[in-house]
């Protein structure tokens, strides 16, 4: 395992690897979705590269980045039990940013302005921002993005496409705990009695894909709403089933016929999001 602090000497040690490379973003505190990402990554090409990088321009609220899991030393040793030949990028700040850190303003075809893009402004610029930078600079012919943030999937396969960039954006299906929580970073920042409640945010969808066909997506909502009511320590923040390439909501007044729900919840300042497809 070969660690980089600055984009120069990686650039400069990745001109003589083997292609394909993979490339798999993320910003530490690795959990087993993020090794899921990295095994698939070491299966399908020559050399992997993975950065470590907690982007402070996708963070809206200060103190989400302050609280935000750091974890290096241990994620060091999780990559290299996968594999020892594994690049890992680790860089300050100024190496992705310069002295002025802010997004660039990208045109994201209105995909930043509904669900995460609504609750969180300039997120999705700032996500666009350093994945645009990593495909830039490091050109990986393979990039992996688990589904968990979909709508950031999405997004990164638009700006991939508008700037033409030659990476193919891979998508891999949410790894989930035994209950159903889809599995994030932010889980351990939950206490002892959030984490129980956090399998709700699954298991609401869970029932909403199975009256999906049934009822129309506006009594749909209700029972979601109804549902989040009952419970306590929980609170919905929103519940959508959108067309998963358009991210527009599907129609209030007709049954589901094709969409993917899209549930975001607070269990105390902790927010969590999940998705599933509703077909
Ligand atoms: O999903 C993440 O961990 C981050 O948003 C990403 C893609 C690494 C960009 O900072």
């Amino acid at each position: 395992m070969k660690v980089f602090k600055t984009s120069q000497s990686l650039v400069e040690y990745l001109s003589n690897e083997t292609r394909p490379i993979g490339m798999v973003p993320t910003m530490g505190a690795l959990h087993s979705g993020h090794l899921t990402l990295i095994e698939r990554a070491v299966k399908e090409n020559k050399s992997v590269l993975i950065s470590i990088f907690v982007n402070p321009t996708q963070f809206n609220d200060k103190n989400d980045l302050v609280n935000y899991p750091s974890s290096v030393v241990e994620d060091l040793l999780q990559i290299k039990k996968i594999s020892k030949k594994i690049l890992v990028y680790i860089p300050k700040v100024n190496d992705v940013y310069g002295n002025i850190v802010e997004s660039k303003s990208f045109d994201l075809a209105g995909l930043d302005q509904v669900m995460e893009g609504e609750k969180r402004s300039g997120h999705f610029q700032g996500v666009a921002t350093v994945v645009a930078y990593f495909l830039k600079t490091f050109t990986p012919d393979h990039a992996y993005f688990g589904e968990k943030d979909f709508q950031q999937l999405l997004i990164i396969n638009y700006i991939n496409r508008s700037l033409n960039l030659k990476t193919k954006i891979i998508g891999c299906p949410i790894v989930r705990e035994k209950d159903g929580l889809a599995m994030s970073s932010r889980n351990i920042l939950l206490t002892a009695d959030q984490r129980k409640k956090a399998s709700k945010l699954f298991e609401a969808l869970q029932i909403a894909k199975s009256n999906a066909k049934r009822i129309p997506y506006r009594s749909l909502k209700t029972t979601i709403n109804s549902f989040f009511e009952s419970q306590d320590k929980i609170t919905l923040d929103y519940f959508m089933i959108v067309d998963p390439n358009t991210l527009k909501e599907i129609h209030l007044d007709q049954p589901v016929d094709r969409g993917r729900g899209f549930i975001a919840a607070y269990l105390g300042k902790i927010r969590l999001i999940d998705n599933l497809d509703m077909s």
